[in-house]
């Protein structure tokens, strides 16, 4: 019989720490280059592609608002999170922290979560990548065919030489006169991420500058837009004022504007947040884990938070949100300044900060695969390392290639609504843990210490579970069906090749 509670103990954790690299990583990373790590993690397609959809669909101009309801459920389970990693401050994730804490079931559960997480997320990241991409060339007058560069079925119109969405299509020009093609297979966005899955294979070296040097080049884009759009706002206050009113549109039906479209909004946007918790994977190269790891999650939340909001607003000043609805909102904003390098400049700074995301994505999706490959919960094919490039490159392919799909043929709000709620579920685990193991083991140090606990966790989980009640039904029976094969894959496969139950067995 099983023993679903197993935990995995701390000396092994701690011995597998020091296998994986505790001889070549160095413990040089303080607090900056962890709120940068966080920073390079979070900032991607949820601020660059997102925040006009959400605008658009649900929220108008009280976007903004749907970034402040993100930002507090991310916070809530950040300060649990914070509580995990300087608790257990070794290189892992919420996986890790449910195996040592919560026991094997639950570990898995997080563990098959995050998975979903990171590979939609890649996915999601990609079809934002191909938007922007696509855009950019076409300032280059180099016109891909439209058919390759959008999803099935969606319509792309001939305008001003760019093939773009009806919601781009400037008011009063009627599509019905213009030339029009629908889109078969999203080619651009296939290929990136079998480019990057090649990149993951051959192996990256991640270092602390590398990183920070992208992270400066996106926080550059992001701190350029709200300089120049806020600058022309200034000089232009009608426009905000008649962009901005009403700030919170009257509700159309459920989710569609008014305070409905503000939870459905951040619900939509809540994916602009994720990647926080990528910070905890860093923790044997941090020079003090205990107290910088909680830094670390902490402060690059509250820095992204900040721009989100700003963007948000300057964004839906600077445009209305009818005409958000496109790939690369971002641009168009940027583009109603007049500051036509600066709409060139933002284009090439997200085909570069996405890149990088996307890559971020792949290689935390590859580490949770290997994990739990190791400990014996997935197949070993999924741990297989490449002789020469030392990479798990058989998981990186496999998966990269299942990935590439995605974006191809599914809408980027579709995708993104699947990472959300596969997310959102695992942070509920996560405020669920901080809560069980305060009750359990409250002899155990914890050098930061979640405030008002059960409160921060209850008050996490709840906001998670209402912002998963906002999605879409189809969301739901699809994140259901992952959990429903997961569960599967454990009870016929995990339970038998398991390495915590395997030493159970032999005692
Ligand atoms: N937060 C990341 C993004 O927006 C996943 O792309």
């Amino acid at each position: 019989m099983p023993q679903l509670w197993a935990t995995k103990s701390m000396s092994a954790l701690m011995q597998e720490a020091q296998e994986e690299g505790a001889h070549t990583l160095k413990r040089v990373l303080g607090p900056f280059h962890l709120i940068m790590l966080g920073i390079g993690a979070i900032i991607g397609a949820g601020i660059f592609v997102l925040t006009g959809q959400a605008a658009a669909q649900h929220a108008g101009p009280a976007v903004a608002l749907s970034f402040v309801v993100a930002g507090i459920t991310c916070a809530l389970t950040a300060l649990c999170y914070a509580e995990f990693a300087s608790l257990i401050p070794i290189a892992g994730s919420a996986y890790t922290y449910g195996y040592a804490t919560l026991g094997e079931l639950v570990a898995w559960i997080i563990g098959w979560d995050l998975v979903l997480e990171y590979a939609f997320a890649a996915g999601t990241v990609a079809s934002g990548w191909s938007g922007y991409f696509v855009s950019l060339l076409q300032d280059f007058h180099i016109n891909l065919p439209p058919q390759i560069t959008a999803t099935y079925g969606s319509v792309l119109y001939l305008y001003n030489a760019h093939w773009v969405p009806l919601a781009s299509l400037p008011e009063g020009v009627n599509p019905a006169g213009l030339r029009h093609v629908t889109g078969i297979f999203n080619l651009v966005a296939f290929a990136v991420v079998l480019m990057t899955t090649a990149v993951l294979v051959i192996g990256i070296e991640e270092s602390a500058k590398f990183n920070t040097a992208i992270v400066t080049i996106k926080l550059s884009v992001v701190g350029i837009f709200l300089v120049v759009g806020a600058g022309f706002l200034l000089q232009h206050p009608h426009l905000a004022a008649m962009h901005w009113h009403p700030f919170i549109p009257p509700s159309q039906g459920p989710g569609k504007f008014g305070l409905g479209g503000i939870t459905a909004g951040a619900a939509s946007i809540f994916f602009a947040y994720i990647g926080f918790d990528a910070v905890s994977t860093a923790a044997q190269e941090a020079k003090n884990p205990q107290r910088d790891m909680p830094i670390g999650i902490l402060g690059s939340l509250v820095i992204c938070t900040v721009l989100y909001i700003l963007v948000a607003l300057v964004l839906t000043g600077l445009v209305s949100y009818h005409s958000l609805d496109v790939a690369d909102p971002v641009a168009v904003g940027m583009d109603a300044t007049g500051a036509r390098w600066g709409s060139i400049l933002v284009k090439m700074g997200a085909v570069f900060g996405l890149g990088t995301a996307m890559l971020v994505m792949l290689l935390g999706q590859s580490r949770v695969f290997l994990s739990m490959s190791r400990d014996g919960l997935l197949w070993k094919w999924a741990s297989k390392i490449h002789p020469r490039f030392r990479t798990p490159y058989t998981s990186n392919i496999v998966v990269g290639t299942l990935v590439a799909f995605m974006p191809a043929l599914l809408p980027i709000d579709r995708l993104s609504e699947l990472v959300n709620m596969g997310t959102l579920l695992a942070f509920s685990i996560v405020c669920a843990g901080i809560w069980v193991l305060r009750r359990r083991h409250p002899e155990m140090p914890r050098p930061f210490k979640t405030p008002w606990v059960p409160l921060v966790p209850i008050l996490g989980i709840l906001s998670a579970f209402y912002l998963i009640w906002v999605l879409p039904a189809l969301t739901k029976m699809i994140v259901a069906a992952w959990f429903v094969v997961g569960l599967v894959i454990y009870f016929t496969y995990s339970v038998r090749h398991s390495e915590v139950q395997k030493s159970l067995r032999s005692r």
